[in-house]
């Protein structure tokens, strides 16, 4: 498909399947994929190994400041490094996806990682997942897609993924963590999960990969026009 060098933001609730849609599309398109909630995890890490959020989720002010000393960048394959070290496998972990809510609730923590999203983006040819995207990071992004699905299929997949990675958590624990994050992630006061008016609703509940592209690719070519 010869595609203009536009902006794609795939935003929507945890576990809707946002990263595996926004990579397989990056791919098919020849963009790049850039997952913002990785730099949420990994200030959420960051903040853990300096001690700078308790178990009761309390943040500390001296975060601000220590954020100027945080290196976090993409490698070309898309996994996270903090300075030299690759941190894609910690920042999937579940001690960092139960504190990473309230971390991305901080709004200095937000407006650190939105400069950084927007410098990735400053070119085009991109497609971002996220909860803001549409909204505030890129709110001027000319195609916007808000995922969803069922409760159940969410918990289902997130259980999957950890048990793949070899963690063993309890299906309760997980369904717990995801309402607790849709929770906090849509009732924050800077920039809330919501869906764009302009954006375009995907629900994947009972959809195949092969079937979310398709109907992706029905979007993009009736909406710019190619053929
Ligand atoms: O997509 P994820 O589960 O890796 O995101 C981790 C957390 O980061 C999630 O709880 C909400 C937050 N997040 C956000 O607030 N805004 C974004 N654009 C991306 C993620």
């Amino acid at each position: 498909m010869n595609i203009p060098d536009i902006i794609i933001a795939i935003d929507g609730y945890s576990s809707t399947g946002k990263s595996s849609f926004a990579k397989l599309l990056a791919r098919k398109l020849g963009f790049l994929y850039l997952d913002s909630g990785a730099l949420y995890r990994g200030v959420t890490l960051f903040a853990q190994e300096e001690r700078l959020i308790n178990k009761l989720n309390q943040v500390s002010p001296e975060l601000k400041g220590a954020l100027a000393e945080l290196h976090l960048e993409f490698g070309s394959d898309g996994r996270l490094f903090m300075g030299p070290r690759c941190i894609e496998q910690q920042i999937r972990a579940m001690e960092v996806s139960a504190q990473v809510s309230p971390i991305a609730a901080v709004p200095y923590v937000r407006e650190w990682v939105d400069s950084q999203l927007r410098e990735y983006g400053r070119k085009g040819r991109i497609v971002m997942d996220g909860r803001d995207i549409g909204t505030a990071v890129f709110p001027n992004a000319q195609l916007k897609i808000f995922m969803t699905a069922s409760e159940e299929v969410r918990a289902r997949r997130r259980y999957d993924e950890l048990v793949a990675k070899g963690e063993t958590p309890l299906l309760e624990e997980v369904v717990q963590n995801l309402r607790e994050r849709d929770y906090i992630d849509s009732h924050r006061e800077t920039n809330p999960l919501r869906r764009a008016a302009d954006a375009f609703e995907l629900d994947n509940s009972e959809l195949s990969f092969e079937e979310e592209l398709a109907w992706v690719v029905g979007l993009i070519q009736g909406k710019f026009g190619i053929l």
